[in-house]
């Protein structure tokens, strides 16, 4: 039978490349593209090496491009897409809103005409638990109510539900699911793909790395006075393997035609929530190496705590995360080591 192709945009970033694998593995065939404007190819040399595959078709290109997006879809034929393709830094976005809502709003409309145009059905999209706010409750279900977003970055996030939403409802020939992440951290186990933050990292997992390599002096433990266990934020640490499969189940259901609804939204966690000081003590004993850290104050934006009710992805994708925070913190440890070498 015919292999279906699957457009992953976005495709050489830290979850763009996992993905890909698991979607090799799954037997699909793929097109890779990436403006490589928050990564290099690094990541998808990776892929090439995990999947013994040197014949990955690879644009460098970015989907803000009109004439490059209808080109693409022009010449291969797309059984669905996975929209990665996308600016995801939470404060830059707040420094360069025009940025963000220009690039991450212009390229998946692109992706949308042109999926349209030439008969691919089915969008996955890159969605965030980030769409949820300050939740009034936890765990969060697919149901809990958006709040308004605290940065430009997640309003594109919720526009971005909307439009495809809407464009599902009114134009009948695609379908789509939103994949709602909440926090991806680890690495590949063969320390071949990782994250790769340019400059100094925002999120947690690379700062802790960073810091244990020597890359960073201290780890700022950003407030320790919230309403929590230990007073540190709460967050839902989703392995990035686990992740990527997520998407393989997601991308199975739209193929196979086993949606139950044109729009489809779940939540990706692992339903276990975590504090800051949970990480630290985590890579500690993984690791074996004490972590410079201190406690500094609050950072603006933060959430208090928010983690998944996972239950709709684990019943209706058959998808359930199996990695602990230990295993993801020992594989990005070794990827830090990896790159340092
Ligand atoms: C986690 C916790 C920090 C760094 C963001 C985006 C979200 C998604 C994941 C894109 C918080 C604390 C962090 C540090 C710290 N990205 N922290 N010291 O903010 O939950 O989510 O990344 O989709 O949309 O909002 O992740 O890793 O930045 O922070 O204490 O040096 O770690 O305060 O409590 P976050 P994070």
């Amino acid at each position: 039978m015919q292999k279906k192709t699957v457009l992953v945009t976005g495709g050489a970033g830290f979850i763009g490349s996992h993905v890909s694998v698991e979607l090799i593995n799954a037997g699909y065939d793929l097109v890779v593209a990436d403006d490589l404007s928050n990564c290099d190819m690094t990541n998808f040399e990776g892929l090439k090496q995990i999947t013994g595959r040197d014949d990955i078709p690879f644009h460098q290109m970015t989907f803000c491009d009109e004439a490059a997006t209808e080109k693409l879809f022009s010449e291969n034929k797309i059984d669905a897409v996975i929209h990665f393709a996308a600016f995801k830094a939470v404060g830059e976005s707040c420094a360069e809103p025009l940025k963000y809502y220009g690039n991450n709003l212009k390229s998946l409309i692109n992706v949308l005409e042109s999926a349209r145009r030439h008969g691919c059905r089915n969008i996955l999209f890159s969605s965030s638990c980030t769409v949820y706010g300050e939740p009034e409750k936890t765990p969060v279900t697919e149901q809990t109510p958006r709040q308004p977003a605290t940065s430009p970055y997640g309003n594109t996030k919720q526009i971005s539900e909307d439009i495809l939403r809407d464009s599902v409802k009114a134009y009948g020939n695609i379908r789509g699911i939103a994949l709602r992440y909440f926090n991806p951290i680890g690495a590949h186990p063969t320390a071949l793909m990782g994250e790769l933050p340019r400059g100094v990292p925002n999120n947690l997992v690379p700062y802790i790395t960073q810091t244990a390599i020597g890359k960073r002096e201290c780890l700022s433990v950003f407030g320790n006075d919230y309403p929590t266990p230990d007073g540190t934020n709460l967050r839902d640490y989703i392995d990035i393997v686990d992740l990527a499969k997520a998407h393989v189940c997601a991308v199975r259901r739209m193929i196979d035609d086993k949606m139950e609804a044109d729009y489809e939204i779940f939540n990706v966690g692992t339903g276990k929530p975590a504090s800051v000081l949970d990480l630290v003590n985590a890579f500690e004993k993984v690791s074996g190496e004490k972590l410079n850290w201190k406690f500094a104050p609050r950072r603006a934006g933060d959430v208090i705590a928010i983690w998944a009710d996972p239950s709709l992805a684990n019943e209706k994708l058959g998808w359930k995360a199996g990695r602990t925070i230990e295993d993801s913190l020992l594989a990005a440890w070794n990827w830090e080591k990896k790159l340092a070498r």
